[in-house]
């Protein structure tokens, strides 16, 4: 049985991981942010896992709480860099702020914990699996800064899983696209000053692509997310690359099977429609 790390439990593919972690008889570190002041979380689980559940504090971009965590963790089989904030808005229009709030918790937090985390994770033998997107091989309009830190991710695992595994450690990228989570009503979204001319237009698009996807959240459950990452730290040889949903699975397809320009065109196409729709052009 394995003894995991996940981050970000709190909600979406994270609680849904430990929960079938915990199911699978491994033992669970669940970190989030304040876990320890919302002990409804997992209520249920405690009551029926015990110490099979252990629960800690971890604010990703906290970097007292990652070398805690990190001193305290003990053995660690699987490491599941989850916790993530989303971000929509125009590239023009994104403050540096928010820009840096979202680096600083999908990526150099994931970067930072990890660095803190592959001693044991050396010893043990284990797995690293990181939280990408399709967002993360294909850029979007309006997520310019989410598709960058997603991105960033993808190249730094790949630099990472060749760097690791000659010391038998292996690092795997889950790839999820569109699931009904948390993750949208979490996001930041910034916004177009009234004043923009042309960009207005573009803002009444986010304006109204926010209200319909927050309203009526679709996709999937987050189950199958949690599932693939499950049997990724099961399996005993696993791809580098895991799309998980089957628009991260058609979109990882295009993406590898087209010509690069194609794929752009394509795009372009698909993106442009949905917006100029949405902006009422
Ligand atoms: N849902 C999708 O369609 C989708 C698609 C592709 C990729 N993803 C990725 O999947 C991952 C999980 O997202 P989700 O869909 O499950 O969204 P979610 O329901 O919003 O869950 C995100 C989790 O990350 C946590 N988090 C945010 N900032 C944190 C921080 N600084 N430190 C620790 N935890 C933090 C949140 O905790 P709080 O409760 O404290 O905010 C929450 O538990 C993210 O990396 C996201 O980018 C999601």
């Amino acid at each position: 049985m394995k003894r995991v790390l996940v981050t970000g439990t709190t909600s979406g593919f994270g609680l849904d991981c430990v929960r079938q972690f915990l199911a699978k008889g491994d033992t669970v570190i669940a970190t989030g942010r304040n876990l320890s002041r919302r002990p409804e979380v997992f209520a249920a689980e405690r009551a029926l896992y015990g110490d099979r559940l252990i629960e800690r504090d971890l604010d990703v971009a906290n970097a007292e709480q990652r070398s805690r965590i990190a001193r305290q963790a003990g053995r660690v089989d699987v490491l599941v860099n989850n916790a993530g904030l989303g971000h929509f808005g125009a590239c023009e229009f994104t403050d540096e702020e928010a820009a840096r709030r979202v680096f600083d918790v999908n990526f150099f937090g994931a970067l930072a914990l990890t660095r803190e985390m592959i001693p044991a994770l050396r010893e043990s033998g284990g797995k690293i699996v990181n939280l990408s997107s399709v967002f993360g091989f294909a850029g979007f309009p309006l997520a310019g800064v989410y598709s960058a830190s997603k991105f960033a991710i993808e190249g730094w695992s790949e630099a990472l899983a060749h760097e690791l595994r000659p010391h038998g450690v292996s690092v795997h990228i889950v790839q999820p696209g569109g699931h009904r989570t948390g993750f949208l009503s979490n996001a930041l979204w910034s916004v177009v000053p009234s004043d923009q001319g042309l960009s207005a237009a573009q803002d009444q698009g986010l304006r109204s692509f926010q209200k319909r996807l927050t309203s009526r959240p679709r996709g999937p459950s987050a189950a199958g997310v949690a599932a693939a990452i499950v049997s990724l730290a099961h399996e005993s040889k696993a791809p580098l690359r895991v799309p998980v949903g089957r628009d991260a699975r058609m979109m990882s397809f295009l993406k590898s099977w087209l010509p690069k320009d194609l794929f752009q065109a394509v795009l372009f196409r698909m993106t442009k429609s949905g917006f100029s729709r949405e902006a009422g052009a």
